[in-house]
This record gives structure tokens, sequence and C-alpha cells, in this order.
């Protein structure tokens, strides 16, 4: 018996062969987006005394009550947006969830998508799970910026949604002013929603974060996708959520509760104290990576690679192509096994493969000790390529 087809074009992510290699060649993993330090101390101990208080049954389906109104009322306080925590908040399993969820919950088969690439792994197949068209639409290189012509043509009158990611993944590119209203002007004028993912807010250099959703006219048409993985280091915990008008959550609370019925009830208790936490710690958190970056940045330009420096969330995607001539694929192995570095191959981030085959993405959310290996293994490059 064969599978359904629609699973038939996923594959295995490229992350996980990456870091099976890196494991290997015991070389340092910068393939991958998580933090290798730990979370905030006030949020594990919440957690404990959640579990140790008895808070270990299904939450409330689209999030606790706590949670819901800690998140509610971040908004407020961080951009002045008024969010109803009763109707307009489903709290799921990681932003990912969220996506996923209201993909499943707005989008029918047929409708079409724009994505920019490159782009996050997970939003093609999220595209097909919907039955959705995705069109993709590049950014502009060396600077990962928006051509607004081609995204213009993008827009159809079959189009149903644009997904924005800012800061962006793998790029590290944050939207300005002019290119978020160009965004919300052709949701407008298309009658687009567009879908956001705000996961890297808080890890910025350069540049404000601007929510979609508080634009004129964008409120109704806006979903807000974010979550609790970057800005407090626990990707393992699983929480996120999507902030849509209350006829929208509906849906998406449905589809939710017949996906996963809530995300983990004790996760949920300490989340609420982290997303209360003062300005103090969102701000040493951005000067915190600001730090690891200027490691990696100074590693990379040293051994040869040409990138931009990220305004924002924790990747370089840099090009390799004065270095050496093999393809990104083969040139991640390579430098997995012989340089003793793992990071991702470009083309996994582009639905037309070429566009990527002259990069590879570093991930810096590590330890400095990390960092300084890496950068140590780095300086070697130039003499074994
Ligand atoms: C752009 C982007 N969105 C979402 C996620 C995953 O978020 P979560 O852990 O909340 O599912 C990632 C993780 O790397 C990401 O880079």
């Amino acid at each position: 018996m064969n599978a359904a087809k629609r699973t038939s074009t996923f594959t295995e992510s490229v992350i996980r062969e990456m870091t099976r290699i890196a494991n290997l060649h015991e070389a340092v993993n910068l393939a991958q987006g998580f933090p290798d330090f730990p979370m905030p101390e006030p949020m594990k101990d919440a957690a404990c005394a959640a579990i140790h208080g008895d808070i270990n049954q299904y939450a409330v389906t689209w999030g606790s009550s706590a949670l819901r109104h800690a998140i509610a009322e971040k908004y407020r306080r961080w951009y002045k947006m008024e969010v109803d925590p009763d109707r307009e908040v489903t709290v799921t399993c990681g932003a990912t969830e969220a996506m996923a969820s209201v993909f499943l919950a707005l989008i029918d088969p047929g409708d079409e998508v724009i994505v920019f690439e490159p782009f996050y792994e997970n939003y093609g197949p999220d595209a097909i799970l919907a039955g959705a068209t995705p069109k993709f639409v590049p950014l502009e290189r060396p600077n990962w910026t928006i051509d607004a012509d081609r995204l213009r043509q993008a827009f159809t009158k079959r189009t149903k949604a644009i997904i924005v990611n800012t800061p962006h993944n793998p790029s590290g590119r944050v939207l300005t002013r002019a290119e978020v209203s160009l965004i919300a002007e052709l949701c407008v004028e298309y009658d687009a929603w567009a879908i956001t993912d705000e996961i890297y807010e808080h890890i910025r250099y350069a540049g404000d974060h601007h929510v979609l959703a508080t634009w004129p006219g964008m409120r109704q048409r806006t979903i807000t996708i974010s979550g609790l993985s970057k800005t407090f280091s626990c990707t393992g915990w699983r929480l996120g959520y999507a902030v849509a008008p209350h006829a929208q959550t509906t849906p998406i609370r449905k589809v939710h509760d017949f996906l996963t019925v809530g995300a983990p009830a004790p996760l949920q208790a300490a989340a609420a104290v982290g997303m209360a936490f003062d300005r103090d710690y969102f701000n040493h958190l951005a000067l915190d990576y600001r730090a690891r970056r200027h490691v990696l940045v100074e590693a990379l330009d040293e051994a040869g690679f040409r990138f931009s420096i990220p305004e924002g969330a924790y990747y370089i995607l840099a090009d390799f192509s004065e270095l050496s001539d093999m393809d990104d694929v083969t040139f991640a192995k390579w430098m997995t096994q012989e340089v003793g570095v793992a990071t991702v191959p470009g083309s996994s981030f582009y639905h037309d493969k070429a566009l990527g085959r002259t990069m590879v993405r570093f991930a810096f959310c590590k330890k400095f000790e990390t960092l300084k290996r890496a950068a140590e293994r780095l300086s070697t490059l130039r003499s074994v390529v």
C-alpha cells in the first residue's frame, strides 16, 4: 500500500541529515537553529512548580486563560495592539503548528499563496497540506530586499495570502517600513490575508520590528504568528500562538483542536511568566545575540565568505563561490568532514534550487565557546579547500 500522494514531495529535513554527518565527524554543528545554552531560570522554576502543583491535565484547547491574557498584554505593551485574549488568541504547539493550522483553516485547494524565497523550510509542505499553490518571489541579493514590481506581479485574483517572515530566516533581513507598507497595500488591493511569522521579533540588531497587523486596514486581514522558542531559548517546549480576528480565530481553533487538542499545560503556565518579563530581558537577549553575531561575522569574513550582515534572527546565509566551485550540498558535506563545521546547504531554502547552489547557512544561536571553536576551524578553510 502506498502513502498518501500529498506526502510524495516531502523530503527528510536536510538539517537532520547534516546533523547526522556532523555527529559522525565530530563537527561543530552550526546547522541547527536551536540554542545550546540554557533558557531563563524563572521559567524553568515556574514549569517545575506547575508540574508539582498538578497542572498536568489538558489545558483549555485554545490556550490557558493566563497565557492568553499574558500574550494580549504583551501586544498592548510592546506594539500598542489591542488583542482580545478570549476571542482572538490561539495557543499552539509552536509557531510551526500555528502556521499549519492557519493554512488549513483559511486556505482552500487551488488558492495561491505568495512565499518569499529563500524561505523557512516548513512553508512549502504547509501549502501542500492545504492544497494551496505556492507562488515564490525571490528576495533580491545581495541585501535580500523586496523588488516592488516583482511582488506586484505575483499577486493575482487567485491570491489568498502572503507569508511574511520578519526578521527573516535564513537571510537575517528585517523588512523596512516601506516594504511592510507595500505588502499591506497589495493585501488590501487584492483582498488577501497576510500571515506573518514573527518568531524572531526580539532578536534584532538593526531596524524596528514592524507588526503588519497594526498597519491601517490590516488588523482584519492579518494573522500574526509568533512563539516562545526563540525569545526564551526553549525550542523543545513547543509553544507558539496565532493572533487573528475573531471570525478567523474560530476555524483556526477548530483545526488546532483536531490536530493537537492543546499545547502542554504546565509549560503554558511557565510561558505566562516569561511573557511578562520586563524590557531588560528582551534588550539583553538582542545584545547578547549581537555579540554572538560578531564572532561569526569576523570568522566568515576572514575565511573568505561573502554575505550581508544579518539585521535580525540568528543566521548568516553566506556565499562560498569565491572559495570553491562545489555545489552547496557537496560543499556543506565537505566542510563538515574536512573543516569540522556543519551548515545547511543553501538550496534547501529555495524552490528553485539553482538560486541556493553557492550558499550555506550558519546558525549563531550557540555558546561563545562553540562559536569560537567554529571560528578556529573556519580559519583553516582556505588552506584545505
Ligand atoms: C521562521 C521560523 N518560523 C518558525 C520556526 C519554528 O518555530 P516553533 O519552534 O515555534 O515551531 C522557526 C524555527 O527555526 C523559524 O525559523
